[in-house]
């Protein structure tokens, strides 16, 4: 599955599941353009790309300030002058509940960063994703299809809108030969729980799968591979799962 002479924006490749795709591209020689807000830790897989002998092009940008999105893309095409894959990764869990009052306080946020985001790339990637005949990939979640707690409504809410924003994405690209399609893992072993600033041990809820186990982020990657590659050519607005079973698991 080579990517040679690919360009591939990663965002949210600083940490967890986006660092480990980023790091698949380059070992598949794709040039990769990482996105962040750290740049320790972007500066850490940039190094981890170049020691593939990766072309890697560090960006940091807060993918929920407009102006740095586009900063985005304007920095690949002056880098790579083209964009064949963009990865939608970057992504945050809070939790809030209606009647805690929490809800309201967190959903601008879990929805700018999760959707709003991905809606504002996706546009702004499109014209040259068309020229490429590229694809997009975006990372979505089981919480999209099922409301594990009402703690998570705010995300399941963003990650629901996100699969739908695939699909009409897929709809209206498709004619234009660009594929749009998302990868829902259940819970994989990542800071995501850490940052979002929650007490609870990810690894636990292995106890919510068929299978009694959460994934790594290479599990996540290795799809992505795939559904960016041509081996995927007929593959559109398709929402690949790899859950460990959450989605069959009655408790
Ligand atoms: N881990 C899971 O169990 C799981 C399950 C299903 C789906 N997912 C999804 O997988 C994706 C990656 O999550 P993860 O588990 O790898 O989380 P993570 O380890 O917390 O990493 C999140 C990444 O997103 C970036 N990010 C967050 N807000 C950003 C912003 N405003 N601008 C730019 N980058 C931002 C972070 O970078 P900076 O801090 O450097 O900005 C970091 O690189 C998310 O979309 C998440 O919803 C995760």
């Amino acid at each position: 599955m080579s990517f040679k002479n690919k360009v591939v924006v990663v965002t949210g490749a600083s940490a967890g599941i986006g660092a480990t795709i980023a790091v698949e591209f380059a070992k598949e020689s794709a040039k990769v353009v990482i996105v962040g807000r750290n740049q320790v830790k972007l500066k850490e897989v940039a190094e981890n790309c170049k020691k593939l002998n990766a072309d890697c092009h560090v960006v940091k940008a807060d993918v929920t300030n407009e102006n740095e999105a586009k900063n985005v893309i304007e920095e690949t095409m002056k880098k790579y002058g083209k964009l064949d894959v963009l990865v939608n990764n970057a992504g945050i869990l809070r939790e809030g509940t209606i009647l805690d009052g929490g809800l309201v306080k967190i959903y601008d946020e879990v929805m700018n960063t999760n959707l709003k985001s991905v809606v504002v790339l996706t546009s702004l990637a499109a014209p040259h994703l068309i020229k490429t005949k590229g694809n997009i990939v975006n990372i979505s979640s089981v919480a999209g299809t099922r409301v594990g707690s009402p703690r998570f409504t705010a995300y399941c809410t963003s990650k629901a809108g996100l699969d739908i924003f695939t699909r009409g994405s897929a709809l209206e690209m498709g004619p234009h030969g660009v594929r749009v399609n998302s990868v829902s893992p259940g819970p994989v072993k990542t800071e995501i729980v850490r940052t979002g600033g929650m007490n609870d041990d990810i690894g636990e809820w292995k106890s919510f799968t068929a299978l009694g186990r959460i994934s790594e982020p290479q599990e996540v990657a290795d799809l992505v591979l795939y559904l960016a590659s041509d081996k995927a050519k007929g593959i559109t607005g398709s929402n690949f799962v790899c859950d460990n079973g959450t989605l069959v698991f009655k408790p």
